[in-house]
């Protein structure tokens, strides 16, 4: 007999199925991911913007899924990240941690805190903080480094988790006169690895990296025992690696830059190519110092 219910024809616009109650897998947490360092195994993160890109990947093995204000660029259109509202990343947020909640998700969803969010004082770091908190996010990301320690530990302190952001900050682009690699030379790299230490002192749990040198993020790392590195075009010394999906799945619309692999060729599939993202990062075979790094 022919099965015509509505589940046999399938459900429309992506839907994702219905959630089950039984969860397989332990929830990715500060803890798991401290142990994930401690016996060597990388972490992996992945941007997604929304419900289903998060549980692809989420269901392909990725580990911290960043709600990263890059959305400005891929899904906004914006010229840069400069524009991105805190409005626009709370919607965001809560559309990843649905998706997440539909499949019993585990990964550990980092949210930006955009431009001026976090700028003004302390008080309105927290504010912000919190508006992408209660959106469902596990940890707030926040750029730059020196004057942002104070802040860093006014929101740890409260409870906030709380990853920094330095190297090649996209929010402070005109101030760095373009997307350019950053920490070169002596005083640059000395002032980068001050702020690193300053920012594990305030609390912070992670820290992206994002095009230094990659023996520079290497030395960081190992200077960062409670603060887990994770590059973006800083080599394949770091604790784990981030990329934004779509320049990994070769949707750029652009170029993309050096540092990303179209992971898409040759995968067959989204999943399959998120899958191999995390199989080439845990098994150190991507990012290669020789073709992403510098
Ligand atoms: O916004 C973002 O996607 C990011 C990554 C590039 C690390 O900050």
């Amino acid at each position: 007999m022919t099965d015509t219910s509505a589940a046999a024809a399938g459900t429309p616009y992506g839907t994702l199925p219905p959630a089950s109650p039984l969860p397989q897998r332990r929830p990715v947490s500060l803890p798991r991911l401290a142990q994930m360092r401690e016996a060597g195994e990388k972490i992996t993160m992945l941007t997604a913007y929304d419900a289903t890109f998060a549980a692809v990947a989420d269901a392909a093995g990725v580990e911290c899924i960043l709600v990263g204000d890059s959305l400005g660029m891929v899904c906004q259109g914006l010229p840069s990240t400069v524009g991105v509202a805190l409005d626009t990343m709370a919607y965001h947020t809560e559309s990843v941690v649905r998706g997440l909640q539909r499949v019993q998700g585990t990964a550990w969803v980092v949210a930006d805190l955009p431009f001026a969010s976090y700028h003004e004082s302390r008080e309105q770091a927290l504010r912000s903080a919190s508006r992408l908190m209660q959106a469902g996010a596990h940890m707030v990301k926040l750029e730059g480094g020196g004057w942002t320690a104070p802040t860093v530990q006014f929101l740890v302190e409260r409870g906030i988790p709380v990853c920094a952001h330095l190297g090649l900050t996209p929010q402070t682009v005109h101030a760095l006169g373009g997307y350019r690699v950053q920490g070169k030379g002596d005083q640059a790299a000395q002032q980068l690895r001050r702020h690193a230490l300053e920012l594990q002192d305030a609390g912070a749990a992670m820290l992206v990296l994002e095009m230094v040198p990659a023996v520079l993020a290497s030395d960081l790392t190992q200077a960062l025992p409670r603060c887990h590195t994770i590059g973006i075009g800083a080599g394949s010394g770091t604790a784990g690696q981030v990329l934004v999906m779509h320049d990994m799945l070769g949707i750029n619309l652009g170029k993309n830059p050096k540092f990303v692999r179209d992971f898409m060729q040759g995968a067959g599939s989204v999943r399959g190519a998120i899958e191999a993202y995390v199989q080439a990062v845990k098994n150190g075979s991507f990012p290669d110092n020789a073709q992403h790094a510098w």
